[in-house]
């Protein structure tokens, strides 16, 4: 059989476990295929849709996309229907399936959990609303719990379409005393382990919680749940057998639960393994900030690998920046630099210097998100002082001092710490040193 192509499609993809898990999948069931992961700019969605799904044979559609790919499909099926939102296409007959809600109630079912009673819905957003309409739709009785007026909207919702009644409550006021809690908010994944929606108490009297999050693969209110005795169930089951509902759909593939189940521990396996450990730390700042001088040190200091994603770019393409910049344009030249910082966010224990442009775009912060981020702060003049005449940095023009004064903000923003790097070199170095 010929090798053929599937992907992911959304906008920050950098920790997707999909790859991973679609890959198992393949090998599963004996076909030779690739899973890619298709980033797409949010204005470029529309444009290049059809292009890149035609070079696919199935796909799935992450956030923030899952409503915006259906008027670009022929059709839906009925859960994408019921629920307006896509996650898996198949290319040959260009309908959207929703395997979300069918993943979900799969995970409920291994983990031995019911969907049936007094049920508590943690958040509003896309996956507590699959989680709602399935609870209402089985008949519970369904709470949701909500920060914002939104979890106000999607209780009527549900109420109007499905006829039934709906609670919506703040997280203040959960006192406890239900069959099956479903936490739907991010709070508590990675790199937020130490964060809870809940408090130990207010799950009291509680019978069974099921947390979406699969990373970590327990969480914190998992773990208040399991000294309470409660049935626990964790969300890399459910992401897993939407995978592999997926693969039904694009051809017909059919799995034992047992051996879904073994991809479910690999996966927890591989994720530990690549979330685990030593974080790298990025340097982030202006030009002649010091980044890759300091980073030198730095990692010398710490027993680090110094990575340097200006130097990967040269590499790669095998020409100066300022070539790159003559013969791609900036934008040409983001898009490389973009794929470079996907590939040393992946790094361990590294100590990783990134161009003076990169945090200031909002993916490249996302792909370094499970790094300690550090701003250089150096003020104009001194920057202006360490440059001197070098001719290598396109972007040190006239226009620089505006440049510069338009990153300041992005640059903190981007970062955990600022650390200020008007000195020397071992200045810097001692400084970024008392604060690790
Ligand atoms: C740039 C900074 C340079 C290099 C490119 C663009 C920028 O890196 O990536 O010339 O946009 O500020 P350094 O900050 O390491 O000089």
């Amino acid at each position: 059989m010929s090798r053929s192509s599937f992907a992911l499609i959304g906008e920050h993809l950098a920790h997707s476990m999909s790859p991973f898990i679609h890959k198992q999948l393949f090998k599963l069931s004996g076909r030779e295929a690739d899973y890619r992961l298709i980033e797409i700019e949010s204005d470029k969605l529309e444009s290049e849709f059809d292009l890149t799904a035609s070079q696919l044979k199935g796909f799935n559609v992450t956030i923030p996309y899952k409503q915006r790919v259906i008027p670009l499909l022929k059709g839906l099926s009925g859960d994408a229907e019921f629920y307006g939102a896509v996650n898996c296409v198949d290319v040959k007959s260009g309908i959207g399936h929703n395997t979300d809600a069918y993943g979900f109630l799969k995970a409920l079912e291994v983990s031995g959990i019911e969907l049936s009673g007094k049920v508590l819905v943690l958040g509003n957003g896309g996956a507590a609303r699959t989680v709602a309409f399935e609870a209402a739709r089985a008949g519970c009785e369904v709470t949701i719990a909500s920060r914002s007026d939104k979890g106000g909207l999607l209780g009527k919702e549900i109420a109007r379409r499905l006829g039934c009644e709906m609670e919506v409550l703040r997280f203040s006021d959960i006192k406890g005393g239900y069959d099956l809690v479903v936490n739907a908010t991010p709070v508590g994944m990675y790199p937020n382990v130490s964060a809870s929606p809940l408090e130990y108490e207010q799950l009291e009297g509680c019978r069974a919680l099921f947390d979406l999050i699969y990373n970590p693969c327990q969480t914190k209110l998992m773990r208040y749940a399991l000294r309470r005795g409660m049935k626990v169930g964790g969300g890399m089951p459910m992401l897993v057998w939407q995978a592999a509902r997926s693969h039904e759909i694009w051809y017909s593939a059919e799995f034992k639960p047992a051996d879904i189940e073994g991809i479910v521990e690999l996966a927890d396996a591989e994720m530990a393994a690549q979330f685990s450990g030593p974080r790298s730390i990025v340097l982030c700042g202006f030009m002649g900030c010091g980044k890759s001088s300091v980073g030198k040190a730095l990692a010398a200091k710490l027993g680090m690998e110094f990575v340097d994603t200006d130097a990967l770019i040269v590499e790669r393409e095998g020409k100066a920046i300022s070539e790159i910049f003559a013969s791609v344009g900036e934008e040409g030249f983001r898009q490389i630099e973009h794929e470079v910082c996907v590939e040393a966010a992946a790094l361990k224990n590294a100590v990783i210097a990134v161009g003076g442009g990169a945090m200031t775009y909002e993916r490249n912060v996302k792909a370094f998100e499970g790094c300690t981020r550090i701003f250089l702060d150096a003020a104009f003049d001194t920057v202006k002082a360490r440059i001197g005449a070098d001719k290598s940095r396109p972007l040190f023009d006239e226009g620089a001092v505006k440049l510069y004064n338009s990153r300041l903000p992005l640059y903190k923003r981007a970062s955990d710490h600022t650390v200020d790097a008007n000195g020397g070199i071992e200045e810097t170095l001692e400084r970024i040193l008392d604060l690790l």
